[in-house]
């Protein structure tokens, strides 16, 4: 058996807009079980969800090697769907591995992250799911290049799912055609002292960046009312580092382990409707481990 297992992501960290993500300890794991006439897939996440050839997973493999024999998987997520922690590029991201392992490819991580980068468009869940931890990553249309993140050892993300979807297609429709000079080198300017501040583990620095985002979250606003109502929680409670989760309506707040546990608390107590949970980074990405 053949065990894949892709790490949930979040995307932008506030002023990243499509460029920077982490990823998150929650994951998707697919078992490449044997081989079989047709393509079987095992999976509890709903009748939506095909069990057959069309699956998404086997057809994003099928689309790298279209003579993939047929095998038996399982496929076990605990990533919500669409909520802004990267489930399609979980998803996408272990098809393209297991067409990789089984049609023998021989693709690297870097090949992969380009394939994926094509299909998703941007590479800010892709490239952490991949790689694990923070990284920052440029498309070119032909070139993803990208570097690793740090993020301080202490940093926990304090995570509001909301009970209810919210398209990356809708959030997209909200966006801005066009935004000026002005705004567009204060809001690069905003991310490049972003990934210095973290590199340099200057989180003092950073937490107030993370909110600084000037590409896209006022615009997302109406979609996503909460980000506001934690924001102003969290700032009651002195806690600063608060951004919407790539497209959302994934709220996450990055703070110190004490100062999360204190607003984990206090959203439990708001009520919102949905789950709250601290998760941690995860520092290993995309993994394939295989047994007889
Ligand atoms: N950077 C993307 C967005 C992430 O915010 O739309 C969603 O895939």
């Amino acid at each position: 058996m053949i065990t894949i297992k892709v790490p949930a992501t979040s995307a932008n960290i506030g002023p990243g807009f499509d460029s920077l993500g982490i990823a998150l300890q929650t994951y998707l794991t697919l078992e490449i079980h044997e081989e079989t006439a047709e393509w079987v897939v095992e999976h509890t996440m709903g009748v939506a969800i095909p069990h057959d050839a069309t699956h998404f997973i086997v057809a994003t493999a099928r689309q790298l090697a279209p003579d993939l024999t047929p095998h038996r998987l399982v496929v076990k997520s605990d990533i919500p769907l669409a909520r802004g922690l990267g489930s399609s590029s979980s998803a996408l991201l272990a098809g393209l591995a297991m067409a990789n392992e089984l049609a023998n490819l021989q693709l690297t991580a870097d090949d992969l992250l380009t394939y994926a980068t094509k299909l998703e468009g941007h590479p800010d869940n892709v490239a952490p799911a991949l790689f694990g931890g923070g990284v920052a990553a440029y498309f070119d249309g032909q070139h993803v290049y990208h570097a690793p993140i740090h993020f301080p050892d202490n940093l926990q993300f304090v995570t509001y799912i909301p009970d209810t979807q919210l398209l990356t297609a809708a959030a997209r429709a909200a966006l801005p055609a066009q935004l000026d000079f002005k705004t567009t080198v204060a809001a690069g300017a905003i991310g490049n002292t972003l990934i210095a501040a973290l590199n340099a583990n200057d989180f003092e620095t950073a937490k107030h960046l993370i909110e600084a985002d000037k590409f896209h979250e006022s615009a997302r606003q109406h979609l996503v009312p909460h980000l506001a109502q934690i924001r102003t929680l969290a700032h009651d409670l002195g806690i600063v580092g608060t951004y919407l989760s790539g497209a959302g309506p994934t709220v996450i707040t990055v703070a110190p382990a004490q100062a999360a546990q204190k607003l984990l608390t206090a959203l439990k107590a708001a009520g919102l409707p949905g789950t709250c949970q601290q998760l941690q980074l995860d520092t290993t990405g995309l993994t394939i481990q295989k047994e007889d």
